[in-house]
């Protein structure tokens, strides 16, 4: 399936809040993400990355619509030489290899962009379907942290993934 990675814009808004505003999406992301996903939520979402030179974080633009989300953020300190990568895409799309691709495509961005070493993501171990995402695009499972996550009432594992670019 068709899709390309391109900057957020104010007008995606409605488009943004219809496909976050999923349960299913938010139960995998940390409660950042807020669920329900509200208009005010996704305006403050887009103010925040419309300010980013050069963009971290890119919508997903799938059948002309803003379908999803993936981006790099910014580490301090020691962890400097660091990104995190984080993304969701509209359920509608699941499963046919399009955050993979993303996935591929944001890593050589953010090793040609950035002045980083190491891009790595942090999935909840029930979260099969962004792992499989991680290893088909090549990051190495470094760890697992047991029951460091608390989310909706329930522990679960955190494991981490890492790509470098030497
Ligand atoms: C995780 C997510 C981004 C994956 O995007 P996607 O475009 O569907 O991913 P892809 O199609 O590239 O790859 C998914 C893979 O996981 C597999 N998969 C998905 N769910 C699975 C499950 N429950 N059991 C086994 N495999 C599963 C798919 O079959 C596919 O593997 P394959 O290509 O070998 O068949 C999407 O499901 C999503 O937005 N989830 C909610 C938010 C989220 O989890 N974000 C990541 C937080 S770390």
């Amino acid at each position: 399936m068709k899709f390309k990675l391109r900057p957020w814009q104010v007008a995606d808004l409605k488009d943004l809040v219809n496909y976050a505003n999923n349960s299913k999406i938010a139960a995998n992301l940390t409660d950042l993400f807020p669920h329900p996903y509200q208009e005010k939520d996704g305006n403050n979402f887009i103010q925040m990355v419309l300010k980013q030179n050069p963009t971290q974080v890119f919508a997903v633009e799938i059948n002309k619509k803003a379908s999803g989300s993936i981006g790099l953020h910014s580490q301090t300190d020691v962890h400097s030489k660091n990104m995190e990568l984080g993304y969701w895409l509209a359920e509608d799309y699941w499963n046919k290899g399009i955050i993979t691709a993303a996935v591929r495509e944001m890593v050589a961005y953010g090793f040609k962009t950035f002045a980083i070493n190491r891009i790595f993501a942090r999935p909840f171990s029930t979260n099969i379907g962004s792992y499989k995402v991680l290893e088909k695009a090549g990051f190495k499972l470094e760890g697992q942290f047991i029951k460091s996550i608390f989310k909706n009432g329930k522990y679960v594992d955190e494991l981490i993934y890492a790509i470098c670019k030497d």
